[in-house]
């Protein structure tokens, strides 16, 4: 191959991974997982033997068995391992780690976020990257903290390749874990942070711009209603440092509720 063609191979072959999301080094060499592990011996071939008609059973949609599985969950404990032991979603084979929450659970306020980015891949944990540091300042100001008084979670509990938008059949997907998660943490208020986590939670048509800034009611299952106040996403602001004027305003509609119980 001649030079500048391999490298244009290369470079191509470099972009793809980084579409695909393999867009950090984890080690300091490659390992080879091909040569470390020999594919096994073909087994043996069954002697044949009349073909009997095999049941065809229906499998549960993933759809119903995320419901299933959140439904059956009665504690954060027991739903956080309901969640990491599902196998409905592509997206935990390329994350690095399942994030679930962060904060206290019975906080007075859960925030729940779209998806874990890449350092809270890393760490296993939501909202402890850049946009994290904005949140926990954001909240600070009205006097809410992860130590004391907030609970967060995110719609997706794994990172989506590359950092990409969540497709709206995985949010559908996790939605059902998402209202049970809402249901056992029992917060008295809802703020749903960006597009993604307000359209997901409130199913509504509409998008953040015209949501955010006012409360509305999340029923879940066992016809719970929750309040919840759409606001802008700190990713958002911090490429956006206008819109901070109107996150202010959520925040101090926030403060208000909170103080007046
Ligand atoms: N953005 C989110 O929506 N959630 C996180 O946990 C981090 C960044």
């Amino acid at each position: 191959m001649e030079a500048a063609t391999e490298r244009e191979a290369l470079v191509a072959a470099l972009s793809w991974q980084v579409a695909m999301g393999a867009d950090e080094a984890m080690l300091d060499a490659p390992v080879a997982r091909a040569a470390a592990a020999p594919p096994p011996e073909p087994a043996a071939r069954p002697a044949a033997r009349p073909s009997a008609p095999v049941p065809l059973r229906r499998l549960p949609p993933v759809g119903e068995a995320a419901a299933a599985l959140a439904a059956g969950a009665s504690t954060l404990e027991e739903l956080r391992a309901a969640m990491a032991a599902f196998e409905g979603s592509a997206l935990r084979e390329t994350a690095t780690n399942f994030v679930f929450s962060d904060g206290v659970p019975g906080a007075p306020v859960m925030i729940i976020g779209e998806a874990p980015g890449a350092e809270e891949d890393r760490q296993g944990k939501p909202f402890v990257g850049a946009s994290g540091q904005l949140l926990d300042r954001m909240f600070a100001s009205i006097g809410l903290s992860r130590a004391e008084s907030l609970y967060i979670t995110n719609i997706l509990p794994f990172r989506p390749p590359g950092n990409r938008t969540p497709t709206d059949a995985e949010i559908s997907l996790f939605l059902p874990f998402v209202l049970r998660h809402v249901q056992l943490a029992a917060p008295r208020f809802l703020v749903l942070a960006g597009g993604v986590s307000a359209k997901g939670v409130l199913q509504a048509r509409e998008g953040i711009t015209r949501l955010r800034g006012r409360w509305h009611e999340v029923t879940v299952l066992d016809g719970t209603v929750f309040k919840a106040l759409p606001t802008w996403h700190p990713a958002y602001l911090l490429r956006n440092p206008i819109a901070k004027r109107d996150a202010w305003a959520d925040l101090l509609l926030l403060r208000r509720s909170v103080k007046d119980g």
